[in-house]
């Protein structure tokens, strides 16, 4: 089935437009046409609100050495070393990539340039390497990068266009597997398209969605990683999900984060009563890496039958403050809170999936013609638990190394079969839409209560239960009714819950992330192991 006015022709598909997306497009051979897909709009993403900044070796002071060992601290025994030094040592490249963009990094003083940029310091890291826009990274490279995208003639846009699957060979019966496209639903004309392309790349962010709580926007549901694992790529690491310790506690705050690099100017954490706590779990108080101020401040909460804890930069000066954190200072005065005068309420909230669908240093996948990059891709960077900021540094990396590697692979030339127009001829529209927002409510709820900072084994177990009950009804519904954004991401969120549960069961000790009341050890007897799960659905080549 054959139907021209849907069959969209491309030579690189990218799916996503966050940091990871738009800076592979941009630096893709100009003579190559690249369809780039968000399935709202352009600039909405994880990436968009990015506070603190991009962290890289830029102070002579500095050392990759430090950065490296810095970042593996906090990845607690399971980050690649060469991973890590490969994307550490492309640091101040990338970050002079943006500056060429021209991506409005704070100086020093904003009025001399001549300065130097302005580098603050969050969680883990033992100097100031994190360059930023004042409280606003990523909305300035969000936007820097927007604006060059639309200037390339080369790069078509596609927004509200979300893909639904991915087309391969072994879906298509053949004998040699290679993702060959995807299947996307425009939104705005509720019809599905065919997107054919000979290079397929996964920059559809994170899954911080799968929780209740979370810091994360509304796209952050686990697409990309789903969609590789139904097309037989491997995911590793899920069980290692990150909290960020302070997220803004109130009604209508939506989870509003407030940046790290507040605690690395001197913010501190306290009690409901003003007591500071952190130094009693960590000897870097309020600059632990974040998987230890997240339970401590979980402990504490828990301990006190406390909803929140306190953050507090009233001591420094006003003005320092409203200089460094304009955007966080004005949104808490929107909540009536006055960050130069008083102590803010603040609660733990997921932010960042460590796991991912598991890519080489050039970002390929399992699959021929396979990408993924930024917080869909598992590299090896951040082992059991991110450090602050290096995300931003990671998308930027691996984008650039994807990007060099499909302009020279697409030198030859791939035969592409035909593909079938998306085949609606057995569902009908759904009488009974309740299913998936129960579902979806459901979901975020239990992965929160059972699958959270603090597991056990019991909770897991009653988290299993649910999702295999959730991805039978949810299979059941996709195979007879017409597919809608929030069934396509309800789907996807059952999947990577589904596979977070079960890496974290598998893994039998505490590490980094992941801490279970069952072993709350981390087991220095064998070699630190990283949870890679393999789809059982097998590929056509396998
Ligand atoms: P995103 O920026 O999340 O973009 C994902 C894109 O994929 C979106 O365009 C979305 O529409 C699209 N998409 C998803 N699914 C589909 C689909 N099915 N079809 C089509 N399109 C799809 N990291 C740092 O290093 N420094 C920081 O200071 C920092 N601060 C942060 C603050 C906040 C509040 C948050 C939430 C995260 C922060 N992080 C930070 C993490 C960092 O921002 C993200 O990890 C990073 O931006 C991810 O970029 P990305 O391009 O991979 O994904
Ligand atoms: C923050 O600014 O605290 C977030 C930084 C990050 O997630 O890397």
């Amino acid at each position: 089935m054959y139907n021209m006015n849907k069959y969209n022709k491309f030579d690189v598909l990218i799916i996503g437009s966050g940091v990871a997306g738009l800076s592979l497009a941009l630096r893709l051979n100009p003579r190559l046409r690249v369809a780039l897909l968000s399935k709202t709009r352009l600039s909405e993403g994880s990436s968009l609100y990015a506070q603190g900044g991009i962290a890289a070796v830029l102070d002579k002071e500095d050392s990759y050495e430090s950065h490296i060992q810095d970042t593996l601290n906090a990845g607690a025994g399971l980050c690649s070393a060469e991973i890590v030094r490969h994307v550490v040592e492309h640091g101040p490249q990338a970050i002079q990539w943006l500056i060429d963009q021209k991506v409005p990094f704070s100086f020093i003083d904003d009025n001399h340039p001549e300065s130097g940029y302005h580098l603050t310091r969050e969680g883990g890291h033992s100097h100031r390497r994190v360059i930023h826009a004042a409280d606003a990274t990523g909305y300035a490279v969000e936007n820097t990068l927007e604006q060059q995208v639309k200037s390339r003639n080369n790069i078509q846009l596609f927004e509200n266009h979300i893909a639904i699957d991915l087309i391969t060979g072994a879906k298509l019966g053949l004998q040699q597997d290679r993702c060959y496209g995807a299947y996307v639903l425009d939104r705005d004309k509720n019809h599905t398209e065919v997107f054919e392309a000979p290079y397929v790349v996964l920059a559809s962010g994170g899954a911080s969605k799968v929780y209740l709580y979370t810091s994360n926007p509304d796209t952050s549901t686990g697409d990309g990683i789903a969609m590789a694992w139904r097309a037989g790529c491997r995911v590793a690491n899920m069980e290692f999900n990150q909290f960020h310790p302070t997220c803004l506690y109130h009604p209508r705050a939506k989870s509003f984060l407030v940046t790290e690099a507040l605690r690395g100017e001197g913010a501190r954490l306290l009690l409901p009563d003003g007591h500071r706590f952190m130094q009693e779990f960590d000897e870097r108080a309020e600059l632990a890496p974040r998987d230890i101020v997240a339970r401590a401040i979980d402990h504490e909460m828990k301990r006190l039958g406390a909803d929140f804890v306190y953050l507090d930069i009233s001591h420094k000066p006003t003005e320092f403050i409203k200089h460094h954190f304009p955007t966080i200072y004005a949104k808490c005065l929107e909540f009536d809170y006055d960050i130069s005068e008083e102590p803010i309420p603040v609660v733990p909230a997921a932010h960042y999936t460590c796991g991912g669908v598991m890519t080489d240093l050039a970002g390929k996948t399992d699959l021929s013609g396979l990408y993924a990059s930024g917080e869909t891709a598992f590299t090896g960077l951040h082992g059991a638990n991110r450090m602050a900021s290096n995300s931003l540094l990671e998308c930027l990396v691996f984008s650039a190394a994807a990007a060099e590697d499909i302009n020279s692979e697409a030198a030859t030339t791939i035969q592409i079969p035909n593909l079938p127009a998306w085949d609606e001829s057995r569902v009908t529209d759904s009488d009974e839409e309740v299913v998936v927002s129960h579902n979806w409510d459901e979901l975020r709820r239990f992965m929160w209560d059972y699958v959270g900072i603090v597991r056990t084994n019991k909770r897991l177990q009653r988290a299993k239960s649910r999702v295999d009950l959730l991805l039978h009804e949810i299979n059941e519904y996709y195979g007879n009714f017409r597919i809608t954004s929030d069934l396509i991401e309800l789907r996807n969120l059952a999947v990577v819950a589904d596979l977070i549960i079960r890496s974290a069961q598998s893994r039998r000790e505490s590490r980094g992330l992941h801490y279970t009341l069952d072993y709350p050890q981390t087991d220095l007897t064998s070699t630190p192991h990283n949870t890679v799960l393999t789809p059982t659905h097998k590929r056509a080549t396998e």
